[in-house]
């Protein structure tokens, strides 16, 4: 049974969640694919807590379970910060969970560099680092060459950060390997979907915001969220990994969902379609792929017009293989963990090539 040494930063809804995941569903996980994580480090807004042995998850759990930082704990280390974490302990695994920050992509930014520049396999689901640094950490990782399983460079993978388990990235890479891409609508925002959905049947907008913020899918910041950042983000990870496109955020028209009015929403709906706020890359005739974050009305015939309850979706047309649409209903953080486990088993693959 391969072991991989694996440390973990954030410890919020996705990193605790993960680590009730791994308690959960080690044995079925080990069995299934012949390896297991042994968490030996994991950091929160608190601190490290370390140990080379393997911690005690159900420890952590039930700390962060009572709101309370790893710094209660006996494991805490004092001498390390998230940042060396990553830059000096023995490991083969990062997961990184710490909150998305598109100004300066810290913390998440030191900590994937440190990790990929010691050689070290990342899993992100943040996504500020890739929004903000995509070639540099392209450039440090298996991207390099082409995700080619014989690479010598850490894998780096992220397949959650673009809509949880919405297979985004890896519909767009590996499925449609081989068919160009003539245009990618993506409703990847569940905040702005739920917000769209209650303004539509006659709530204000700060009672939908309100719903959608006891639903816990808000970021902290909601202007993230409701002025099309978020989706954005996104949408520049989607260009950039999947078109191939090297964009930033400031390559993308973004308009938010502020300006939407009861009376377009109500008549979307009545015709029975909706508006959504819609990330598109538009192919044009040079080649290049126009961006933008914008509140779409969909027609009854739209594929994404039956989204409903903060569901995701995303169609892509192609040339070759037409129309390509997949959804996604996810139960809270849980559908982000199962897309870090899917990037993890994909790197195992990977490593397994790699050693021949
Ligand atoms: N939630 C989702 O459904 C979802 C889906 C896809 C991607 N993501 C991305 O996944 C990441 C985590 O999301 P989340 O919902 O779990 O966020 P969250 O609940 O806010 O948790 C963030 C975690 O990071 C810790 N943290 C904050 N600042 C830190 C620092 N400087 N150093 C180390 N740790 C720090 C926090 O510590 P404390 O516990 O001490 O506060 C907390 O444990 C975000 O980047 C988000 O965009 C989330």
């Amino acid at each position: 049974m391969d072991t991989f040494k694996t440390i973990l930063t954030g410890l919020g809804n996705i990193g605790r969640t993960l680590l009730e995941l791994l308690v959960a569903d080690s044995e079925r996980f080990a069995l299934r694919y012949g390896f297991q994580l042994r968490i030996i480090g994991v950091a929160d807004s608190t601190g490290v807590a370390f140990d080379p042995d393997g911690l005690d998850l159900p420890a952590i759990i039930d700390c962060k379970r009572r709101r309370l930082g790893v710094r209660v704990l006996p494991t805490f280390r004092s001498d390390l910060d998230p940042i060396n974490l990553a830059r000096t302990v023995d490991y083969d695994l990062l997961l990184e969970a710490t909150p998305t920050n598109l100004r300066d992509g810290q913390p998440a930014l030191d900590i994937v560099r440190a990790a990929l520049q010691r050689g070290k396999a990342a899993v992100l689901a943040s996504k500020g680092p890739l929004v903000l640094a995509f070639a540099e950490l392209a450039a440090l990782s298996d991207w390099a060459d082409d995700l080619s399983p014989y690479s010598v460079r850490p894998p780096l993978r992220f397949s959650g950060a673009v809509g949880g388990a919405l297979p985004t990235i890896n519909v767009g890479l590996r499925d449609l390997a081989g068919a160009r891409i003539e245009r990618a609508e993506l409703v990847v925002n569940s905040t702005t979907q739920v917000i769209l959905e209650q303004m539509a049947i006659g709530a204000d907008f700060s009672t939908a915001l309100a719903e959608a913020q006891r639903q816990g899918i808000v970021e902290p910041d909601p202007s993230l969220d409701v002025d099309g950042w978020d989706a954005a983000g996104k949408l520049v990870i989607f260009a950039n990994a999947v078109l191939r496109q090297p964009t930033t955020l400031t390559d993308v028209n973004i308009r938010g969902i502020r300006e939407v009015t009861a009376e377009e929403l109500a008549a979307a709906w009545s015709a029975g379609g909706r508006i959504s706020l819609v990330a598109c890359a538009d192919r044009q005739t040079d080649g290049r792929y126009v961006l933008s974050v914008t509140p779409t009305r969909l027609a009854a015939d739209h594929p994404l017009a039956r989204l409903s309850r903060g569901e995701m979706g995303l169609v892509i047309y192609s040339d070759t293989a037409g129309r390509s649409t997949l959804s996604s209903l996810e139960d809270g953080p849980l559908g982000t963990c199962q897309a870090m486990l899917r990037d993890v088993i994909d790197i195992r693959h990977r490593l397994r090539c790699a050693k021949g």
